[in-house]
């Protein structure tokens, strides 16, 4: 088993030094004793290579006592930077490019930011990859000052010609968030494409995509399997990020609509529709209790809804109104089953759960990521096809 020399220090993982199928079992447990009160819970979907799965990692930049440029990982539930030369849970082409970038920006002379002063230039330097071997740089500043920035790009370009797009991200805020609200395309088209499940989907910076690409084939085939989907259903998929589980379940669907708060996503899922020509998918940019409120005042028939949330769960609000609209089927996917738990006690007054399935996206890390079917107990339902007038699904809505 490799080990970390960090572990000690970094806080990055939980399991570290751990033996995987040890790892495997403390994860089962763990969802068996939250989830068990709603039904057998199925053994847990391992990762085969538990090691460099992750697509995408965030490097702090910063000084140490004697006033030396530091980078690495923030320390859990600390802004101090662990320094970090590479990451075995991160893909080597990422760990080769961080060397790279954090030589350049030492040899350039690049101020870094002071925390305790909120002085300095650059606060992180972000890294996502694709299955098609493209590669994202993001340089987050405090100010929209970045030193230096041609030198920098060309030389991130000459030594890492893989690298597609560099995004200039400005983050004034005093916040522990890594990236603010603005990119600047300093290079590229301002996104890299990755293929998933059969399909192209573009990523953007600030958009949510997830991190380990093979356990997400594998969870998105168990949502879909789970579905039963046919091609008289209407769809939701709520917070559905780039759309990228809208878009695999469109093949199934009459209609299958993708809603998401992020505007930076809806954009990418509009784009994701097109490259994969799915005229079936519409995004609606909004908060997800807000629309499905909308929705169900409305009485607009939805057959299924595949809902997954952040780590903090769903809310009220969009667990009342999906229950008020009625699907016959819920598909919950959730990277928390503490807060997937509470709202499983909601949903449960008016749904079955059938199937608790865990699967292990992030080994090294307690978290881990669970589908669970839900069925309405009402038992005589008939599936309606819904027929806009206009074809225009939310048109009928405004
Ligand atoms: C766990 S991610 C899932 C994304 C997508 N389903 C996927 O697999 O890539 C959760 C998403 O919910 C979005 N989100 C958070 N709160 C939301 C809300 N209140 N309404 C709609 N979307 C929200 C986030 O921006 C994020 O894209």
């Amino acid at each position: 088993m490799k080990k970390c020399p960090l572990h000690e220090f970094c806080g990055g993982c939980d399991y570290q030094g751990i033996p995987y199928p040890q790892q495997l079992k403390m994860k089962q447990e763990r969802v068996n004793s939250l989830l068990s009160e709603f039904g057998k819970v199925s053994s847990i979907i391992a990762c085969e290579d538990p090691y460099n799965y992750r697509n995408k990692a965030q490097f702090s930049f910063g000084y140490d006592e004697k006033g030396k440029i530091i980078s690495g990982y923030n320390m859990s539930g600390s802004h101090r930077i662990v320094p970090v030369d590479e990451c075995m849970l991160v893909n080597e082409g990422i760990n080769k490019i961080y060397s790279s970038v954090k030589r350049i920006i030492i040899s350039n002379h690049i101020s870094v930011y002071d925390e305790r002063r909120s002085k300095g230039c650059l606060r992180h330097v972000l890294i996502r990859s694709t299955s098609l071997g493209e590669y994202m740089v993001v340089l987050v500043t405090a100010s929209a000052f970045l030193m230096k920035k041609e030198k920098i790009v060309n030389d991130i370009l000459k030594y890492n010609p893989e690298v597609k797009t560099i995004i200039h991200n400005i983050n004034e805020g005093k916040t522990s968030a890594v990236l603010g609200k603005r990119n600047i395309i300093l290079y590229g088209k301002g996104y890299i494409t990755d293929e998933l499940c059969g399909m192209r989907f573009r990523i953007s910076p600030s958009s949510f995509y997830q991190v380990n690409r093979i356990q997400t084939s594998i969870l998105y085939e168990k949502a879909i399997e789970a579905a039963e989907m046919n091609k008289y259903d209407t769809l939701i998929d709520a917070y559905c990020g780039t759309g990228t589980i809208t878009l695999s379940a469109s093949g199934y669907v009459k209609k299958a609509i993708g809603i998401e708060a992020n505007h930076f996503a809806v954009k990418d899922a509009e784009i994701n529709k097109k490259i994969n020509d799915a005229g079936n998918c519409e995004f609606v940019c909004e908060d997800a209790g807000r629309y499905v409120d909308l929705l169900a005042k409305r009485k607009t028939h939805i057959d299924i809804v595949i809902m997954d949330p952040p780590r903090g769960g769903s809310d009220e609000r969009f667990l009342s109104s999906v229950m008020k609209m009625g699907p016959e089927k819920i598909i919950y996917i959730s990277c928390n089953p503490v807060t997937l738990k509470r709202d499983l006690h909601v949903l449960k007054k008016h749904y079955d759960i059938s199937i608790i399935q865990p699967v292990d996206m992030f080994p090294f890390t307690e978290h881990v990521e669970t589908v669970c079917c839900l069925y309405h107990q009402k038992k005589d339902f008939i599936s309606v096809p819904y027929e806009p007038e206009n074809g225009d699904y939310l048109k009928q809505l405004k």
